[in-house]
């Protein structure tokens, strides 16, 4: 079996950290995150295409590093194509029933449970779904006893809400699903794809995610997924290699060769590579880039730092970048296919 992994968006309620690197590689305790996804794959998916686009030669140089034991193809679309024009693009790697996932998701999904459920249904498209209680910031699915789902609802107001339960944006599919999306124009699996099948009358079932899930597409849901694997591993903090820390830390993850000076405190946090906070210093609740520099003394709360920038003074809810914008890269929300 196939899955797709779409890994092409710009990230950009991630940046300033996505101004320099593709979203699927941020670290969650010292490992990029696609690494957990294509972890908790079952064997049974043999083969995995990387749908890229953005920062694709970064992609690129993982993958030749690390052996996930799965075939990974990079598929480099010629320009982004939405959540459902970049699996028309891999449709040549398709052989059967596949799947597709979204690149940023940290939870706890059984892909085998999924899998059989969509088999069990015979269904067309089978996609997970996560329970929330803030219903009218998504798009909740109606949803009958046996699973069907009937409709999508956006952001509803509570008392209409047909259900709490949202696209948890990973999906198990046939490959008649191909047939629904146009070759080579944006096309978005969820606004444009899925209410179609629906239409049809096809089979479209959900599967309900247990445990936990996080869609890592802000910076407040980073951190919380850089909370959550700690929690679960049980760890306090997860420390790179060659660092070292003079200071406190606590519940932060440290990258390799980062320094933490004396007297300062690291607390919830999540401090790249090579990045230097000063002596006496305090970061609470914040994302540090790689080789930044928060300066001895200086305080950054709820903010985040681009790669390679210097921190003085108080910031507080800050968003840290003073190099120009890399050519290219979108003024607004391209992507958000989870919210939209
Ligand atoms: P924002 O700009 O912050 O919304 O992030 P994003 O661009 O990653 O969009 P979003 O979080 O909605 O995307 C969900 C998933 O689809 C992520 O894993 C993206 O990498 C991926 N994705 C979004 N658009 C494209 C695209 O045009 N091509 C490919 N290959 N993947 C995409």
């Amino acid at each position: 079996m196939e899955a797709i992994i779409l890994a092409g968006g710009f990230g950009t309620r991630l940046r300033p950290l996505t101004y320099t690197r593709a979203k699927p590689l941020l670290p969650i305790l010292n490992k990029p995150m696609i690494s957990y996804l294509i972890e908790s794959l079952p064997k049974e998916v043999s083969k995995v295409v990387i749908a890229a686009n953005y920062k694709k030669e970064q992609l690129e140089d993982f993958f030749l590093k690390k052996d996930f034991g799965k075939e990974i193809i990079i598929n480099e679309e010629p320009k982004p194509l939405g959540t459902g024009g970049a699996v028309k693009f891999a449709e040549k790697y398709i052989t059967g029933t596949f799947l597709v996932l979204n690149s940023d998701i940290i939870s706890s999904i059984n892909f085998q449970e999924m899998i059989k459920l969509h088999r069990d249904k015979k269904a067309t498209v089978t996609i997970s779904l996560w329970p929330v209680e803030n219903v009218r910031e998504f798009g909740v699915v109606k949803i009958e006893e046996d699973g069907r789902i009937t409709k999508f609802v956006e952001k509803p107001k509570p008392e209409e809400a047909p259900s709490n339960l949202i696209n948890a944006g990973a999906y198990c599919m046939e490959q008649d699903v191909l047939d629904y999306i146009d070759t080579g124009r944006l096309v978005s699996m969820e606004q444009e794809v899925f209410p179609r099948i629906i239409d049809d009358g096809k089979g479209f079932y959900g599967y309900k995610i247990e445990g936990y899930w996080v869609d890592v597409g802000r910076i407040e849901s980073y951190l919380k997924a850089n909370q959550l694997l700690l929690d679960k591993l049980g760890l306090e903090n997860a420390v790179g290699k060659g660092s070292k820390i003079r200071g406190t830390i606590r519940k932060s993850s440290i990258g390799n060769g980062a320094i933490v000076g004396r007297n300062s405190m690291v607390d919830s946090s999540i401090i790249f590579d090579g990045a230097i906070i000063g002596e006496g210093a305090r970061v609470v609740n914040s994302v540090v880039g790689e080789n930044s520099v928060v300066a001895d003394g200086a305080i950054l709360s709820n903010s985040v730092v681009g790669d390679g920038e210097e921190v003085k003074g108080i910031k507080e809810n800050e968003v840290i970048w003073t190099k120009p914008i890399p050519k290219g890269y979108p003024r607004t929300q391209v992507g958000n296919v989870i919210r939209a």
